[in-house]
């Protein structure tokens, strides 16, 4: 039998890294053999990757035009090519319809959405050069279904799905594949973030009756970014225990 891993040798870059469901994509990528460039905004908070030759910590805001184009630089000095994008970094801020204020929505929609643009359209390069690559994108089942209460957050994942699926068919013909993960109720600061009282609820609507862990994110990241789903392009993929939006 072969020892080989899913992702033994590709080079990835993913965002959000120190916690949640970043930080389970990190380690799940790491234990398939990668090489990840790991972004955080707080320097040090993946400190404890320090031992792993495989991890690069790159500490930057991903609303940061300057740093982000620094990153891709960086990789094309270090490994000159770049084989897998997760843009996993996000952010959501609740608030019902009249009370949205517009520094809330320009926040959202600068790191949901611009960012993501912006990371995209320099991973394409490396990947039209290359002739592949796999962008994984984090939408939500909110973006999908939308949500009373989360008209912003929402509206910046309903964003994604559609960027996703346009992404998905302009760069099919390079060998690039676009694909977004649509997490239901994920237990991480994230969720926690709407209180105890909202989960319980939340909990209510799903038919397995569990929330999900980043793990299950993870294992979903693996399988688009390995050769696995190489004929997966332009999806949508729930992760949500059966979840009603
Ligand atoms: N949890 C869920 O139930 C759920 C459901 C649907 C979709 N999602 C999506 O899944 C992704 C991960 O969610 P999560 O639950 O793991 O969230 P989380 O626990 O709140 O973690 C968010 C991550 O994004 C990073 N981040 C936010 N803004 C950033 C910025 N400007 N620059 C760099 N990093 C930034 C955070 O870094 P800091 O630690 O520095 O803040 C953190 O690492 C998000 O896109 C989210 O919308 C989650």
């Amino acid at each position: 039998m072969s020892n080989s891993k899913l992702l033994d040798g590709k080079i990835a870059l993913v965002s959000g890294c120190n916690r949640g469901i970043g930080r389970a994509i990190l380690h799940t990528f790491l234990e398939n053999g990668a090489i990840v460039y790991a972004i955080a905004r707080t320097h040090g908070s993946l400190n404890d990757f320090e031992s792993c030759p495989n991890c690069k910590p790159t500490y930057m805001d991903v609303t940061d035009s300057s740093a982000v184009k620094s990153i891709f630089m960086r990789i094309k000095k270090e490994q000159g090519r770049l084989d897998v994008l997760v843009n996993n970094a996000g952010m959501m801020k609740d608030a019902l319809i009249g009370m949205i204020s517009k520094e809330q929505i320009e926040q959202t929609y600068s790191v949901n959405v611009f960012a993501v643009i912006e990371m995209i359209q320099y991973a394409s390069k490396f990947f039209k050069r290359q002739q592949s690559g796999v962008i994984i994108n984090l939408a939500s089942i909110m973006g999908v279904n939308g949500n009373p209460g989360q008209l912003l957050y929402s509206s910046t994942k309903g964003a994604i799905v559609t960027l996703t699926k346009s992404a998905a068919k302009e760069l099919a013909p390079y060998k690039i594949r676009v694909n977004a993960i649509a997490p239901g109720a994920i237990d991480t600061d994230m969720l926690r973030s709407i209180g105890e009282d909202n989960v319980s609820k939340l909990l209510k609507n799903i038919y397995s009756g569990k929330l999900g862990v980043a793990e299950d994110v993870a294992k979903t990241a693996l399988f688009l970014a390995s050769d696995l789903s190489e004929y997966v392009t332009g999806q949508i993929i729930g992760v949500d225990g059966g979840m009603i939006v």
